[in-house]
């Protein structure tokens, strides 16, 4: 028989119970998934359910986090796990007033100090700019780029030390049909060319497509937790979107042995 616990563990993230207070208020309640590597899993739903909240548990940020969350074999925050994540919040991260090749710069000099990395520094951030196409631009100020060069900038920040993990937070908001297309089939390359496992949120649900799977989140519960080919069949709908507003009903209503309130 096969060992397959001597092999590296398949899934980046791995989550049992995990429960999020923020204030006093329980916001994502006791959520069992996992995210295989290598592949790109959306996090979608309505604004508000906990998209950024769940994403920041992940990456480590998160306060008042309790059950079980795996991060790439280590617990969710351990220390090592900083260099193998890639992160790129919901609000932009970048410098208007520096150039592509300066924000990495500085970025890369946050990740990667120390006069003896210079040259090390210098390549990845050639690499970084390089894997989001941006080499023409590179000594662009950002403030003078489009909204989806902005997009990639932040991206590439988030490649520098090449993770294993990207987790971005709604990375194509705000962008046209054209440029989100784009961005997406990056995402891709990314990984088909690196391996590298995503984790992209957004609450657009055409963009569920373009993911090999999908977790769909409502109320800080996770609706679905499958490939988009499998929600459709599953719920006999055309579209994901669809998909989501059928499990949506179904999640209503109640269940046989739920007591209710006699009718007055
Ligand atoms: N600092 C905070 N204190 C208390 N509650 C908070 C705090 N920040 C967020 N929340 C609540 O937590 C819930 C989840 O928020 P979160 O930002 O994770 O949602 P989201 O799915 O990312 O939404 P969006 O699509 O708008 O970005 C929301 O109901 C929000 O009101
Ligand atoms: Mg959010």
């Amino acid at each position: 028989m096969m060992n397959y616990s001597a092999s590296p563990p398949e899934r980046a993230v791995r989550a049992q119970d995990l429960t999020v207070v923020r204030g006093t208020r329980k916001v994502l309640h006791a959520l069992d998934f996992t995210v295989p590597r290598g592949q790109i899993t959306g996090l979608l739903g309505p604004s508000g359910c906990g998209k950024s909240t769940l994403m920041r548990a992940i990456v480590g940020t998160q306060a008042k986090v309790t059950g079980t969350l795996e991060v790439l074999g280590q617990p969710a925050g351990h220390a090592t796990l900083r260099s193998r994540i890639g992160y790129v919040t919901q609000a932009p991260s970048v410098y208007d007033d520096l150039t592509v090749r300066q924000n990495l710069a500085y970025f890369a000099a946050v990740l990667d100090p120390g006069r003896a990395a210079a040259d090390r520094r210098q390549e990845n951030v050639t690499r970084a700019i390089a894997d989001v196409d941006l080499t023409t631009r590179a000594d662009a100020l950002v403030g003078n780029l489009s909204g989806g060069q902005r997009s990639r900038v932040s991206l590439a920040v988030a490649l520098l030390g090449a993770p294993e993990l990207l987790v971005l937070d709604e990375p194509t908001v705000g962008l046209d049909p054209v440029l989100r297309r784009d961005l997406w089939a990056l995402f891709h390359t990314i990984a088909s060319t690196r391996g590298a496992t995503f984790l992209i949120s957004s609450h657009v649900m055409d963009e569920a497509e373009r993911c090999h799977r999908l977790l769909l989140m409502r109320d800080g519960e996770l609706l679905a937790d499958d490939t988009p080919d499998a929600l459709r069949t599953r719920t006999g709908a055309e579209t994901v979107e669809e998909a989501f507003l059928h499990l949506v009903d179904e999640a209503k209503k109640p269940q046989p042995n739920t007591k209710r309130k006699q009718p007055q």
